[in-house]
């Protein structure tokens, strides 16, 4: 699938199998995810663009790439992806945030907004959304229509574990966003959760079960 990246280095499965173990406590959760958001964001913003700036070494003065002019908003799908907010801050420590509030009915399993605030000229920069859990792709697929809603063009996702029903959900949906995903698991369960999976990847994260 065009758009569409499946990564699989080794360190980024390690680190995605620990993340599954249900014996992983609170702690160690939040600092594997905060990893895997840096492993991920080092690819998924391979093609940022540069430009050539003047640098002097103490040897002589030398064009040196550096990061150019298009500004870079991470924006998290809560509560969940605040997780790998840290993730992209250390990797572009200019990055704004914003916020996209959303939570799925546990009957109907369709996304329900809270909260929506998004940095300004949203439409002037790169907007890397992130979600750990790609599930039946209605939170994804709400919070890409928001952004754009609100004038986002040049849109990233990423999420460590994606289902194949939600994958192809956000793509049909979004077919521009370029996702971003740490591994591809088998399917769904009858309660619209990932398998194998990780289990609720908020509740994990924030220690609320
Ligand atoms: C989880 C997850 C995603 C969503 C994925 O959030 O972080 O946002 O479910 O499921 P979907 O692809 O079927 O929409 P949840 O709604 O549990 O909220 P929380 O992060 O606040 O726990
Ligand atoms: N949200 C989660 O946190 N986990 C799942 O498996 C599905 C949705």
């Amino acid at each position: 699938m065009e758009n569409v990246m499946i990564m699989d280095h080794p360190l980024l499965q390690h680190k995605i199998s620990k993340l599954r173990d249900i014996n992983t406590g609170t702690n160690e959760f939040r600092k594997l995810v905060e990893e895997i958001g840096i492993l991920m964001g080092y690819e998924a913003l391979r093609d940022l663009p540069t430009e050539d700036v003047e640098v002097t070494t103490p040897i002589e003065t030398c064009m040196t790439p550096m990061i150019s002019g298009k500004k870079l908003a991470v924006i998290p799908v809560l509560r969940a992806g605040l997780g790998m907010v840290s993730s992209i801050t250390t990797l572009v420590p200019s990055a704004k945030v914003g916020h996209i509030g959303l939570y799925r009915d546990p009957e109907t399993h369709e996304p329900h907004e809270y909260y929506c605030k998004l940095p300004e000229n949203i439409g002037e920069r790169i907007a890397v959304v992130v979600d750990p859990m790609l599930a039946t792709g209605g939170s994804a697929v709400a919070a890409v229509d928001f952004i754009k809603q609100r004038g986002g063009k040049n849109i990233k996702f990423m999420c460590i574990i994606a289902a194949p029903d939600g994958l192809e959900r956000l793509h049909n949906a979004h077919p521009d966003v370029q996702i971003y995903v740490g591994h591809l698991d088998r399917c769904l369960n009858e309660n619209a959760y990932i398998m194998p999976g990780l289990g609720d990847a908020g509740d994990r994260i924030f220690g609320t079960k």
